[in-house]
């Protein structure tokens, strides 16, 4: 399973010895499903060559702040959106320095300023100048301000010298960039999500169905595990790995996706139904392959049950967060569901012009009773993360609200 699957990984590379492991962590990044951007300080291309990163991590490393060319494609501000987490590997004391003053000195720099994503250091230095009071003060001021440390190892160092300094090894920057995407805001709540297209078979060979791609289902439930949740995804057919932690229930139509929602329900406190469920099925299927006639056919179709409706109005539901893609009227069409299917919350999409069903880039209208918010367009990773966000808080307030609530009193005797 893949630790790190589509997650942007910024690695930042300053000019130390152990800048070579640097080419060893990127690629187990990428083994364990990562995006890596490189992008090094002028002094780490003498230790090691952005070729040597380029060709590892599959993309054009990044040099210089003031490069016209690199600034039309992928700017520093477009960089610093772009990552998920910056990862600084091996962090020298002078750049340790700079970022504890807070200099735009060179393209790292200046990212590390610009960005509001997590950022982790790994130093490596000699250890005299790892104990130096100016380092330990900076090291603390950075810690100060949340920046997550890694390291350093203590051991024979490449100066001759014995002590603390030492870059952690890839295995184990791997293992801790992974542990710190994980938060334990849903631990031991138990996340039902369903994802991808159904299909509805005509005959043997033939189904109706749509474009979901499963994308954004599957960025939820990753979310969701990432939260600490006990994560069940049904997964209609699609081309994706599932994410790491989750338990995967494959199913190919509405009635197979319906009877596993329902088996499940009473064991979670969240469904998320991300699923794009088909409408509507062929009201017989042909038990062989249907021949091609001279004249038109018709097809009669036949409603499918509204999974997501049944669940919101059981006799104890779980919070429930239904999609709508829509092509018009988005936020019309989302608040009507919203409280027509009886949910706690819908996240509607504007399908079409390169968002939505088979893209990696989407953007949320989320309504909740009394209350919205809109998350822009963003990889559905990313968004994914920020709708776990509005739920966590949205289900802990109704959690709270139910708890509070006045017992029941008998009153007939
Ligand atoms: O009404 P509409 O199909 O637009 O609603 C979309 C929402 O309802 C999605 O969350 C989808 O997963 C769910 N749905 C369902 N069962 C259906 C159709 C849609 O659960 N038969």
């Amino acid at each position: 399973m893949q630790t790190l699957a589509n997650k942007r990984i910024l690695l930042g590379i300053s000019g130390g010895i152990a800048a070579y492991k640097s080419a060893e962590l990127t690629r187990r990044l990428r083994d364990q499903g990562a995006l890596v951007r490189v992008v090094m300080t002028p002094a780490a291309t003498e230790f090691i060559t952005p070729l040597t990163l380029q060709a590892l991590s599959g993309n054009p490393v990044h040099t210089e702040l003031l490069d016209h060319a690199a600034e039309a494609a992928m700017g520093h501000i477009e960089l610093a959106r772009w990552a998920d987490v910056i990862v600084i590997a091996p962090a020298t004391a002078n750049f340790i320095a700079r970022l504890s003053n807070g200099l735009a000195d060179d393209l790292l720099a200046t990212l590390c300023l610009a960005t509001t994503a997590p950022l982790l250091v790994v130093p490596a230095m000699n250890q005299q100048m790892w104990r130096n009071p100016a380092t330990q003060e900076n090291i603390a001021r950075l810690q100060a301000r949340g920046i997550t440390l890694l390291g350093p190892a203590s051991g024979a160092q490449a100066c001759g010298e014995t002590g603390p300094g030492r870059l952690l090894e890839p295995d184990e920057i791997v293992a801790a960039i992974s542990a710190a995407g994980r938060t334990n805001q849903l631990a031991g709540v138990r996340v039902m999500v369903s994802a991808g297209p159904t299909r509805e078979f005509i005959d043997p060979v033939r189904y109706l169905s749509n474009c979901s791609s499963g994308r954004m289902g599957y960025a939820v439930a990753r979310a969701a595990a990432e939260a600490g949740a006990l994560v069940t995804l049904i997964t209609g057919p699609v081309a994706l790995t599932p994410p790491a932690r989750v338990r995967v229930i494959e199913v190919v139509s509405a009635e197979q996706m319906h009877a596993a929602v329902l088996a499940e329900a009473a064991s979670c406190d969240i469904f998320i139904s991300a699923a794009a469920v088909a409408d509507y099925r062929s009201r017989q299927t042909a038990l062989h392959k249907m021949k091609k006639q001279d004249t038109g056919i018709v097809l009669r179709l036949e409603k499918t049950p509204d999974i997501l409706s049944e669940i919101a109005t059981l006799a104890r539901p779980p919070f429930t967060v239904g999609f709508a893609a829509e092509t018009e009227n988005l936020s019309d069409n989302a608040k009507q569901k919203l409280v027509q299917k009886n949910l706690d919350m819908i996240a509607a999409n504007r399908v079409g012009d390169g968002l939505g069903f088979d893209s990696d880039k989407n953007a949320l209208e989320v309504y909740w009773p009394g209350g919205s918010q809109s998350l822009g367009t963003a990889a559905k990773e990313k968004l994914a993360r920020q709708l776990m966000g509005i739920i966590v808080a949205r289900y802990r307030e109704k959690s709270s609200q139910q708890t509070h609530e006045p017992a029941a009193i008998d009153v007939s005797d």
